[in-house]
């Protein structure tokens, strides 16, 4: 093969929108990319370096269609045009995905050739020098976006699904979003400071990733589940403003919005509130649906309570582009003699009792089978629900449910009125402690969301951004019978409840100065306002159930720090994989991410995790024990 001539990497320029330094300008072997040709460029002579994506063998002439990250351009090899017959030739040779340079004209395609759909559908590019820079082995599926092939074999051969187009437009629109990100968090004074990765564990609720030191025998790194505390000791040093678009990791069960590691926008700032915050934030936002899709979002986003959220939707994050809210019916059953009833809403050892909620649909009621009903109950049993109650209103007005022989009639008058019900709608209840019926039927609702399509597509381009405030600073677990940290066990309390929370009182009804960004039901960031007094940090720990031993053990460093000056401070951390999803209008965020992970944690192109040597082991004094085989 030769490869006689100098074959220069392209540095594409950083700005967001276009290339301020265009192909032909650059130290390159190419005057254009594959996406830039038209009836502008007729009669020039330029030079393409690509992928071969199609060829076409008419005999006579051959097409391919070129393709780079830029677009696709066809070629055609002529070997009636001056010094063709050579390449002409050499075309006859090619094959899928191998690597050309091509030296040609530019012509006009003929009439009736024109491809409208292609940005340079419009011409072709007739081919007099021909190099295959690359051969390429057949691909195990074709680089094309309407293939259906199985995610494991993608994955397998990652770097060439990343050949298609809508991989590659993903990752282009996650790169132009960083970029602005990055501009407008420095024109608001923020510095981005990388912060280390090698560290001790940062709490956000799940499990460390562990490193084993070689030179510290027995002692273990753990890889940052955020930077949260280094950005808080950054605000100590008087750095003021921090961002970083900063590598996470959590050891935690896989969905299609969670990746082990995963990438935050993450901001601190200093001597800043909610009010002064937020806007930055709501501005960065609007600036990059402004400029990626040409969206307008009005600023200030609304704001709802935790409660509100819960009440109405069962749901922290709440896709607010559609009804179908939640009722309570505790009231009406106070007096219940279902027993599922009663047991949901009588007081538990703390004296907290539960409550008896439901999802009402009136429209296409009749659509939902016997079958439909069973498996929406399966659907909430995942959530927790023990069951789910259904009532149909026949057409002659009766009241059909596996409980009606419980209902007294003015409990089916107080519903009938309540719930406005009327022949054809259907009452889906679920009653039990509130986290679960706010977990089911805030999932039922989506569910149902789905099934009677309600719920706006991506191609509707309907964003409803809001934040969600004052989340609850503690939640109890029973299993534990402890308190965690809503949020994480740096998040201050209001201001409103500082007395409580430092007497330990009412401790359930503690509200945190913590937010959430929240766009179509999806939680885009999360963030809160700190505590910044060392003897509340630590009032905090006690509180959580460290002792004053672990809690020096794990965060002394931490505690010893806030003691030396520390500025009110308060910031946030975006999903940086789940507002490229959004932005690009799909749905996993492996889809934006260029090597992402399965829902095992593996990566099928490398094969990771796998196993090392007994060397390596031995260096860094880690024994192995296997879990043993359960026995057939
Ligand atoms: P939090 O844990 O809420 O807060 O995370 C912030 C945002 O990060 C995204 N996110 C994830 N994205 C993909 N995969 C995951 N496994 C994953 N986990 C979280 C979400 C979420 O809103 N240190 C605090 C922030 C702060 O208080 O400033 C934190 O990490 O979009
Ligand atoms: P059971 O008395 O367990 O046979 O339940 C009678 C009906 O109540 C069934 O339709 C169950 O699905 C439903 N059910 C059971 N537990 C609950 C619950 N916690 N909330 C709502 N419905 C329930």
């Amino acid at each position: 093969m030769d490869f006689s001539f100098d074959y220069t990497v392209i540095v594409a320029s950083a700005s967001v929108n276009r290339y301020s330094v265009p192909m032909s300008q650059q130290r390159t072997n190419r005057t254009h990319t594959c996406g830039e040709l038209g009836v502008n460029h007729l009669n020039q002579e330029v030079t393409l370096c690509g992928w071969v994506a199609k060829r076409r063998d008419h005999g006579g002439l051959i097409f391919i269609d070129l393709r780079d990250r830029y677009g696709l351009t066809q070629i055609v090899f002529d070997p009636a045009v001056a010094g063709g017959a050579a390449a002409h030739e050499l075309a006859g040779k090619l094959r899928s995905e191998y690597v050309l340079w091509c030296k040609g004209k530019v012509r006009s395609r003929p009439e009736g050739m024109v491809n409208s759909k292609l940005v340079t559908g419009t011409i072709e590019v007739a081919c007099h020098d021909l190099k295959i820079l690359s051969e390429a082995k057949t691909p195990p599926f074709p680089i094309e976006d309407e293939v259906d092939v199985a995610e494991q074999v993608r994955l397998e051969y990652r770097y060439l699904d990343l050949r298609r187009p809508y991989l590659q437009k993903n990752l282009i629109t996650r790169h132009k979003m960083l970029q602005i990100v990055r501009q407008h968090l420095d024109e608001h004074q923020f510095i981005e400071v990388e912060t280390p990765i090698l560290y001790k564990s940062t709490p956000e609720g799940a499990r460390d990733f562990i490193v084993p030191s070689r030179l510290n025998p027995g002692e273990f790194y753990a890889l940052p589940q955020s930077p949260q505390t280094l950005k808080q000791l950054l605000m100590i040093s008087g750095m003021d403003r921090y961002f970083q678009i900063a590598r996470c990791f959590r050891d935690e069960d896989l969905r299609a919005d969670r990746q082990p590691e995963f990438s935050q926008i993450d901001i601190e700032t200093s001597f800043l509130d909610e009010e002064a915050l937020f806007p930055i934030l709501e501005e960065m936002i609007q600036k990059l649906w402004k400029k990626l899709l040409n969206v307008d979002i009005p600023r200030p986003f609304p704001r709802m309570a935790y409660r509100e959220a819960m009440d109405r939707f069962g749901s922290d994050k709440p896709d607010v582009r559609f009804g179908l809210e939640l009722q309570d019916l505790s009231s009406i059953f106070a007096k219940s003699e279902f027993k599922v009833f009663s047991t949901a809403l009588a007081p538990n050892a703390r004296g907290i009792s539960g409550s008896v909620r439901a999802l009402v649909v009136h429209e296409k009621a009749e659509s939902f089978s016997r079958k439909d009903l069973d498996d929406l109950t399966k659907h909430v049993s995942a959530f927790g629900a023990k069951g789910l109650l259904w009532i149909k209103i026949t057409p002659e007005g009766e009241m059909q449910s596996p409980a009606a022989k419980f209902f007294s009639v003015e409990e089916k008058q107080a519903l009938t009125e309540r719930l406005a019900l009327k022949p054809g709608s259907l009452v889906f209840i679920v009653a039990d402690k509130n986290k679960v019926v706010y977990d089911a039927l805030g999932a039922l609702r989506l569910e149902l969301g789905h099934r009677l399509g309600i719920i706006p597509k991506p191609e509707d381009k309907n964003f409803a951004f809001l934040w969600v405030v004052n989340f609850p600073l503690l939640e109890f677990d029973d299993k534990e019978g402890r308190y965690f940290a809503c949020h994480h066990p740096f998040t201050s309390p209001r201001p409103e409840f500082f007395e409580d929370f430092i007497h330990g009182r009412n401790m359930d009804a503690l509200e945190a100065s913590a937010y959430d960004m929240v766009l179509n039901g999806v939680e885009v960031g999360g963030g809160s306002l700190r505590i910044y007094r060392s003897d509340v940090q630590a009032a905090m720990f006690k509180l959580l159930g460290l002792s004053p031993e672990e809690a020096k053990e794990k965060f002394g460093f931490f505690i010893d720090a806030l003691q030396y000056g520390t500025p009110p401070h308060g910031g946030l951390a975006f999903g940086v994989d789940r507002l490229a999803a959004l932005i690009c209008g799909v749905g996993p965020i492996r889809d934006v991410m260029a090597f992402p992970k399965t829902q095992k944690g593996t990566d099928l192109m490398a094969g990771t995790p796998s196993e090392v040597t007994r060397d390596q082991l031995q260096e860094l004094n880690v024994m192995v024990v296997k879990p043993q085989k359960k026995e057939a």
